[in-house]
């Protein structure tokens, strides 16, 4: 066990995603709350490298908890997975008697600050947070929900001019290596079929299932596409797709609206719970841990360091499901 830390700093790391603000605000309450001294990094892990830090009081956080995005911002910063930089930004961290961090972002910044934590660093407690729902060791990341209700609020709109012209449609949402935006809102969004990476489809068997639906005299179709590493990718599926059938898609690639938007009462809610039970840790000494959700609880689990930390849909329940869809 280690001892409690006095002065706790927390950042945003990563891709943005809505709720991020919320589990600040946590932090920064629960920390005041616990008596500790509160620091945030802007630009998240580039900001200890570049002495970016700033105080946060109780007021700093007033008015933030349905804000998308992140008031300390955020970055992909490489040169702190170089050592050099970790070094940098360690000697920053002592000089200003930082001994605890929390993190809020992807596998790949925990990665990070584990890194850190092992040469020395202090003490971290990680937040998933990322839209795409692919941490392993988590059911749930904070901005999926979100993300998932913005994608869904365009998919209803892109209906109601799919039906008035007879149109068929294709999708793309965002989801950077795995299918879970896409499967929630293909489903949820009455999708024909649903395209993600776990679960590959040619051009030929998207056809097949299209003409069979057809016969059931579906007028227009929706498919929802993951945008699987390539965004825009669809473009050139819908063109593939008109080129060996009868068949015409119009595109929507949905793109960044899904980082954006105030969070919903969900994110709102785990974001919260997870920022002070990260502090809870940090004050019980706890380290290179984060925040799950596991069965419905909101639990710690050790960080995900090591082999492939992204998660993947479930493709055999996802077959299951789409099946049951294609035949409704
Ligand atoms: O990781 C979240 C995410 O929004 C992915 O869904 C998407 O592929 C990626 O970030 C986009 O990255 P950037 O914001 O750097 O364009």
């Amino acid at each position: 066990m280690n001892k409690s830390p006095k002065k706790i700093l927390v950042l945003t790391s990563g891709g943005d995603a809505p709720g991020m603000n919320a589990a600040v605000r946590a932090v920064v309450r629960a920390g005041v709350y616990y008596g500790m001294e509160v620091y945030g990094s802007k630009l998240g892990l580039r900001g200890l490298i570049e002495k970016k830090i700033i105080k946060l009081e109780t007021y700093s956080v007033s008015n933030i908890i349905q804000q998308g995005g992140t008031i300390l911002k955020t970055c992909r910063s490489e040169e702190f997975y170089q050592r050099e930089g970790r070094d940098k930004a360690r000697a920053y961290l002592n000089e200003l008697g930082i001994d605890a961090l929390v993190v809020i972002g992807g596998d790949g910044s925990f990665k990070g600050t584990a890194l850190l934590r092992d040469e020395g660093g202090p003490n971290v407690i990680g937040i998933p947070g990322t839209i795409d729902n692919d941490i392993i060791g988590t059911e749930y990341t904070i901005g999926f929900d979100t993300a998932v209700n913005t994608a869904l609020e365009a998919i209803d709109r892109i209906r109601d001019t799919a039906s008035s012209l007879n149109r068929n449609f294709m999708v793309e949402v965002m989801g950077k290596s795995s299918g879970f935006i896409a499967a929630e809102v293909g489903i949820s969004g009455g999708a024909e079929i649903i395209l993600i990476p776990e679960f590959p489809m040619t051009p030929e068997e998207i056809i097949r299932k299209l003409k069979a639906q057809r016969e059931h005299h579906k007028l227009t179709s929706m498919i929802v596409a993951a945008e699987a590493n390539k965004p825009g990718h669809t473009m050139e599926l819908a063109k593939k797709i008109s080129e060996l059938s009868d068949l015409e898609f119009k595109v929507c690639i949905l793109g960044h609206i899904q980082r954006g938007g105030s969070p919903t009462a969900y994110d709102r809610k785990i974001a919260s719970l997870m920022g002070v039970k990260a502090v809870e840790a940090l004050r019980d000494g706890l380290t290179n841990q984060m925040l799950a959700v596991q069965k419905g609880e909101i639990v710690l689990v050790d960080f995900p360091l090591t082999g492939n930390t992204t998660r993947y849909f479930n493709h055999q329940e996802f077959i299951r499901q789409n099946d049951e869809i294609l035949c409704a």
